[in-house]
């Protein structure tokens, strides 16, 4: 099977006026389709320079990226614009949800982004906001105004769940929950989730755990037995 990305010696350099910044070093790897793949690594090691590549927000400095065998960097840019909004979703730490619309208008914005959403009903019951279908954002805890963020990425079907500290504003208690309905995603639905992250817990829910410092990757592992996100333990 074709993998899902391929990068083959990919290094991506921000120049200022004085100083040349490698933030991602000759960096090769393949991601298969339908893992939960977790990103460890200190601050500024490279981790969001390396979704922003894979999701065609930025371009390599040099080397190739491919998904499903295609070029990212042939693609035109509006070629990139509809792969980012059929292929992909985007979790981030903070929410950026709407204030003035409800859990399910929220979650109704991510549905107008397809010709083909999920049902409305199958969503909410995933991330388990039944109930809170109607308030608003104000009205939420933390972990629920992440599962409806999880929910308006998700609702679209994309191929891959980009997650950028998905957990870094919440407690554990809270955060698991939010891994688990992450979890229950990639089981239900086989949406591969690439998860950044700074806490080396969450690796041991991760099928593949890549490990970077300085721009490198430092190591590749795959876990045998994965571990159900609610029974992770903070470090
Ligand atoms: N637009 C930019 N211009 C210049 N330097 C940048 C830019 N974006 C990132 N960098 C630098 O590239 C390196 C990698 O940054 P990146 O944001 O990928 O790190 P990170 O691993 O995501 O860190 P964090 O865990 O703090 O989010 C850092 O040294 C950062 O300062
Ligand atoms: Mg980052």
């Amino acid at each position: 099977m074709k993998a899902l990305y391929q990068m083959n010696h990919v290094s991506k350099i921000y120049q200022n006026s004085a100083t040349k910044l490698h933030a991602l070093n000759d960096i090769s790897l393949e991601l298969k389709q339908g893992e939960i793949i977790v990103i460890l690594g200190p601050s500024g090691s490279g981790k969001s320079t390396l979704l922003n590549l894979l999701s065609g927000i930025d371009h390599p400095t040099s080397g190739e990226i491919l998904f499903h065998g295609t070029d990212l960097g042939k693609m035109s840019d509006k070629e990139l614009t509809l792969y980012r909004r059929k292929e992909l979703g985007f979790i981030f730490q903070s929410y950026n949800l709407v204030s003035n619309l409800t859990v399910l208008e929220n979650i109704e914005m991510g549905a107008n982004l397809s010709t083909e959403p999920l049902a409305m009903s199958e969503i909410l019951s995933v991330v388990g906001l039944q109930k809170e279908k109607n308030k608003y954002p104000y009205q939420l805890s933390g972990g629920q105004m992440q599962r409806v963020s999880i929910a308006r990425a998700l609702v679209k079907n994309p191929k891959v769940l980009f997650c950028d500290e998905p957990t870094g504003a919440l407690d554990e208690k809270t955060g698991k929950k939010v891994l688990k309905s992450l979890q229950e995603i990639n089981q239900k639905f086989h949406t591969t989730m690439i998860i950044v992250t700074h806490n080396p817990s969450i690796a041991l829910m991760a099928h593949t755990v890549i490990r970077m410092n300085s721009g490198h990757i430092m190591e590749i592992t795959h876990n045998k037995n994965v571990v159900d996100a609610l029974e992770l333990r903070w470090a």
